[in-house]
């Protein structure tokens, strides 16, 4: 089925934390202002969910809707082939603009003193977008895609061109940064072959590597970092896939002071309360 049809993009499965129970309520390419209003009716009779659409309408109206469709034509025939997870579907601002607005609220950003935000593996950038409307400074860092940069773009967001690597310190990106988020991470992957889904993961050195670095070097105290994690691939069974998030970095981020979701795949660590990390399991 193609990943573009209606029917293909609702049997998606979301598998965003707090959604809601907003579903995929009308066609993803339908205009902007469709899209709010199948949003909306779903939210209409809580007062934080109003408010909460109030911004996702101020957001939309700076959205530059013909670059959005100058990207949808360009793309249309790798959209039609794509799965209906691939990166294409990024080109819902409606949806995933909302998706950061809720992580916004929830980190608290959407009340307070202006803080500055790195965003690691930013995609197209629905969260700049959402934490520079809120009054942030924020960073959003990525490897060089230029569907992202199109639909970054018609957010007017930057997207600032740095992989993060195993064992690399990132470089100086304009910090220290009171909050840094990385949101459905795929950093962490390491593509094997051309087969599909055949991929190694880091490892937790190299997982430790990365927290360190970002604790002394781009965050400043008491700061929280803020991780969701994507669901690692362990092959199939029985025609399905084995997917599940990494237990032992849960672990051992759990371990050293971080909160953390384990069915969520989540880890929310403050400067302040952080335990040194450490590979060792504590006793
Ligand atoms: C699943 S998308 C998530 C995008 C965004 N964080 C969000 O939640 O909408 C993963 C992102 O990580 C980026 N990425 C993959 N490898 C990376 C690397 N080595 N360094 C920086 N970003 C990377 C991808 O380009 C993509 O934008």
């Amino acid at each position: 089925m193609p990943s573009g049809s209606p029917t293909a993009y609702a049997a998606r499965k979301t598998d965003d934390e707090w959604n809601f129970g907003v579903s995929k309520v009308s066609p993803i390419d339908d205009p902007l202002d469709k899209r709010l209003e199948g949003l909306e009716r779903r939210l209409v009779l809580n007062r934080k969910r109003q408010e909460i659409m109030g911004h996702l309408r101020n957001l939309m109206a700076l959205v530059d809707t013909d670059q959005i469709e100058a990207a949808r034509r360009e793309y249309a025939d790798r959209i039609q082939r794509a799965s209906a997870d691939s990166r294409y579907k990024y080109r819902d601002v409606a949806y995933y603009t909302l998706q950061k607005l809720l992580l916004a609220y929830k980190l608290g950003l959407n009340r307070g003193v202006p803080h500055s935000v790195l965003d690691i593996g930013t995609g197209a950038g629905h969260f700049p977008f959402v934490c520079r409307y809120f009054g942030h400074h924020v960073v959003g860092i990525d490897i060089r895609n230029s569907f992202y940069d199109r639909i970054a773009g018609s957010l007017g967001v930057d997207r600032t061109h740095v992989a993060v690597e195993p064992g690399k310190l990132l470089p100086y990106l304009g910090g220290p940064f009171d909050l840094i988020t990385a949101c459905a991470i795929t950093f962490s992957e390491i593509r094997t072959s051309n087969r599909r889904k055949s991929r190694i993961y880091w490892s937790l050195a190299e997982w430790q590597f990365l927290l360190d670095d970002l604790m002394a070097h781009q965050l400043r105290y008491p700061g929280r970092l803020y991780l969701t994690l994507n669901k690692q691939w362990h092959g199939r069974f029985f025609g399905f896939d084995l997917l599940s998030f990494d237990r032992q970095l849960l672990t051992m981020a759990a371990r050293n002071g971080a909160i953390v979701h384990r069915s969520k795949g989540t880890i929310d660590l403050s400067l302040a309360s952080r335990r040194p990390l450490s590979l060792q399991p504590s006793g």
